[in-house]
């Protein structure tokens, strides 16, 4: 049998240097209702999926909710084991270096700054508190690197002492963002990193991430069902559907020309402002389906104005079109002409 080795021997290079981030065939599998006596039902909640993100780029990862975001950024910040699959940044494994390792490399910034900061601390206690757990430096070299921080994100030095309660939602997202940037990491995962936040903030948030990136030569995967920053932000866009990539490629073809049915009905679609409600389903006709019980063949069929009859009978294989990676019978002269 192959080991896991020889099936991911390396990290990919481009033009000689390793990428940023360097996903392959990762996947993640749910056992829903498993006890001791029975194995439960698997859900594929995120169902090999590869990605490569070079330095400085910013991916942006769009589609339902349920869909399987978070559980690939929770892959991606070590926070679980994968079923299967491999993960590299900079071209080093996940599996070759601790959990503390990996968290000094790629960092969260999460929605919703008000419930992942702690309203008993001061902002400079929360900022410096990863270097504690990091045990990086001296005191009064963590007193820096947080002062630092706090002035590269706009913050003014005197809400130091200041408490998460005495702050705005802006305020509060720097702070996070700085509680990311304290630990000096290659990739941030930024999930749903505005969606809280009044439009004028979100525009002052989003314009500081892209300095930082200048800046800083940051990555980012980005995590966003709102259209219109994913425009602003992204380099490259990946479209998931029920744990899969149905549409990768760059920001800007699969906005404006986009090939997969779904993608197509995404951008059709009138958007929600509540993340939590995800894409809504208006040009979809029914609903998502059961993760449990995965349509077969393209999973996408039973919601797809352009299915035909391979669709329900055999899955798309990932095809390159125009430099954009499909996984959708349309584009397969064979698949589309199979007699059923
Ligand atoms: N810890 C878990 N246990 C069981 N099922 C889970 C767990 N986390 C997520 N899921 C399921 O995996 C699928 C993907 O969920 P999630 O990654 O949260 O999607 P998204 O972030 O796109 O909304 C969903 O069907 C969800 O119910
Ligand atoms: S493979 Fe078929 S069902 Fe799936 S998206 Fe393409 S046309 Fe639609
Ligand atoms: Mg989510």
């Amino acid at each position: 049998m192959q080991s896991e080795e020889d099936k991911y021997p390396q990290a990919q290079q481009v033009d000689g240097k390793p990428l940023a981030l360097d996903i392959q065939h990762l996947t993640q599998v749910f056992h829903i209702g498993k006890t001791w006596l029975n194995e439960g039902k698997p859900l594929r909640a995120v169902d090999d999926v590869s990605l490569q993100v070079r330095n400085g780029e910013v991916l942006a990862i769009v589609g339902e909710s349920g869909c399987g975001k978070t559980t690939l950024s929770r892959l991606m910040l070590g926070l679980q084991k994968p079923e299967s699959g491999a993960i590299y940044v900079n071209g080093q494994a996940l599996v070759d270096v601790d959990r503390k390792a990996f968290a000094r490399r790629v960092q969260p910034v999460f929605q919703d700054p008000y419930s992942s900061l702690n309203p008993r601390r001061t902002i400079g206690e929360i900022i410096m508190d990863p270097l504690l757990i990091h045990d990086i430096g001296t005191l009064e070299e963590q007193r820096q690197r947080v002062e630092e921080t706090m002035a590269k994100v706009g913050l003014p030095h005197r809400m130091i002492n200041s408490y998460p309660s005495q702050m705005s939602g802006g305020q509060r997202q720097r702070v996070a963002i700085a509680r990311a940037l304290v630990m000096k990491p290659e990739v941030l995962i930024c999930d749903e990193p505005t969606s809280a936040l009044d439009v004028s903030v979100q525009a002052q948030i989003l314009n500081l991430l892209q300095e930082l990136r200048n800046e800083l030569n940051l990555t980012y995967i980005f995590i966003s069902h709102d259209l219109s920053v994913v425009e602003y932000m992204a380099d490259y866009v990946a479209v998931m559907y029920l744990g899969r990539f149905v549409e990768v490629g760059p920001a800007r073809d699969v906005l404006e020309r986009p090939k997969h049915p779904y993608t197509q009905a995404l951008l059709g679609s009138v958007l929600t402002p509540d993340p939590e409600l995800g894409l809504p389903d208006i040009d979809l006709g029914r609903g998502f389906p059961d993760p449990l019980n995965p349509p077969p063949g393209c999973r996408f069929h039973p919601r797809c104005p352009k299915a035909m009859a391979v669709c329900s009978q055999k899955e798309p294989e990932k095809l390159t079109v125009d430099g954009t990676e499909v996984e959708c019978h349309l584009y397969a002269k064979e698949d589309a002409d199979i007699p059923v």
